[in-house]
């Protein structure tokens, strides 16, 4: 049976889209029960209204406090009976509740190839340091911001006449190669976290996850 996968987003669903394609394409063994932003009128729910797909808006202004937010959306999220929790580009810090809620079923992407670069200017960082290699990577939600178990890295190299804003592009782009290809072993019940470490097939990816290779 298709799993349930509810997207949360905050800006625009470039990630959702790829995920979308690779769904519409077959290669995912799910279906998208609802996208849901945390702020209105971002393209990322344009994108999933013209798929027909289902949309809330959750603004976490509306609430007296995180704790509150992160309830509401928990519950949201469950009357969708979603097997899994995606978050692409869902720009908040979420609670420990929220997150042991769902642990085990939901990821996240980040641009930098974790544990390098925690939090956010990650493409700045990388230039700033003047590092040769730069990233995005897939992982499992943990109390920890950006601190889950590593599913899956797609590493670019930076170059010397590289920019915040070209790097970025070049980041998305892998971004858009690897978030369908974690979704898509998931939904297959291919990969999973354990007590071991995350699982894909039958190897243990250890720490530093699936190194993807750009083709
Ligand atoms: C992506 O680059 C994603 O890695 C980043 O937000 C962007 C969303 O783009 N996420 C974070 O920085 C989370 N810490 P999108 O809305 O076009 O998918």
């Amino acid at each position: 049976m298709p799993k349930s996968i509810v997207v949360l987003i905050s800006g625009s669903g470039s990630n959702l889209q790829a995920i979308m394609d690779s769904i519409d394409s077959g290669r995912i063994n799910g279906r998208i029960s609802a996208v849901i932003s945390n702020k209105d009128g971002v393209f990322g729910l344009e994108r999933a209204r013209n798929a027909g797909i289902a949309t809330e808006v959750l603004d976490h202004k509306q609430f007296d406090s995180r704790k509150q937010f992160d309830a509401a959306m928990a519950e949201l999220i469950d009357s969708y009976a979603a097997d899994l929790v995606v978050l692409a580009g869902f720009m908040r810090i979420l609670t420990p509740e929220f997150v042991r809620h769902f642990q085990g079923r939901m990821l996240n992407i980040h641009p930098s190839l974790l544990p390098k670069y925690k939090g956010l200017h990650t493409h700045q960082r990388a230039l700033e340091a003047g590092d040769s290699q730069h990233g995005c990577t897939v992982h499992f939600v943990t109390e920890e911001l950006d601190g889950g178990p590593l599913l899956v890295q797609g590493a670019v190299s930076i170059d010397p006449d590289d920019t915040e804003e070209s790097l970025q592009q070049k980041v998305h782009k892998v971004e858009h190669q690897i978030y369908p290809l974690a979704v898509e072993w998931l939904c297959a019940d291919r990969a999973k976290w354990t007590s071991e470490g995350v699982i894909l097939d039958d190897s243990n990816l250890g720490e530093r996850g699936f190194q993807y290779q750009q083709n």
